[in-house]
């Protein structure tokens, strides 16, 4: 399973990075507003910096709720860098961008899925990435990994080739959940991919390797 890192923050993308464990990064402009991003030329700007940062795809969200809006903004991001993913939402317009989209060759990114009927849709356009939110699922009682088992069972039924990206991710287990059933990336907090990294087992166990290896210096 790829890891993404749900940010737009450079700091945090830069810290991913240096794990040696990222594969790309998905942003949405709440992400972006929090950063405090704004006019296109900056916007721009941004997706180019974190394109320089990771060696994986990008996505990077259409303010556009039209079809030709999210064509002529999907169109300039792509042209940023080949590792741009046009991230487009779950709309009539937006599969209908996904398809001209997958006409030219541009990876996209459908957003805001949260029903398998949505993600066949999306997989029916060609879209490189489907996005179901997890965490907003369970947020409103609905449980978000089953959405994920079912899609992947839905596109393997079908031998349709795209990945299912968990979104949405709030915590280490999702993660793990995610794996179990199949996801092909999960875009996740920094704070979840960091978690992983912990168990007190370790800490305990490392302590212990290191103060049985400080007594041994002595007895010499
Ligand atoms: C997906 O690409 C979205 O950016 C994101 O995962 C949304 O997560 P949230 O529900 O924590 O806002």
């Amino acid at each position: 399973m790829k890891f993404f890192i749900d940010t737009a923050s450079l700091d945090q993308i830069r810290e991913a990075h240096a794990l040696g464990v990222l594969d790309g990064v998905t942003t949405n402009p709440s992400l972006m507003a929090k950063e405090g991003i704004s006019g296109e030329e900056n916007v721009l700007k941004h997706y180019m910096d974190i394109c320089a940062i990771v060696d994986g795809d990008v996505s990077a969200e259409v303010i556009s709720t039209d079809l030709d809006g999210m064509v002529a903004e999907g169109e300039k991001l792509a042209a940023l860098h080949p590792n741009i993913a046009v991230k487009v939402p779950m709309t009539r317009d937006g599969v209908k961008a996904i398809k001209h989209f997958t006409g030219k060759g541009i990876k996209t990114n459908c957003t805001l899925v949260f029903s398998a009927g949505q993600a066949l849709l999306a997989a029916k356009a060609g879209a490189t990435y489907v996005s179901p939110f997890i965490g907003r699922l369970d947020d409103v009682s609905t449980d978000g990994v089953r959405l994920i088992e079912q899609i992947r069972t839905i596109y393997d039924n079908y031998g349709m080739d795209t990945q299912v990206l968990a979104a949405s991710i709030r915590h280490p287990m999702h993660i793990i959940q995610c794996a179990e059933v199949g996801a092909d990336v999960a875009t996740c907090p920094l704070s979840a991919i960091l978690a992983l990294f912990d168990h007190p087992l370790t800490t305990i166990g490392l302590e212990k390797f290191l103060a049985d290896h400080r007594k041994a210096q002595k007895v010499r």
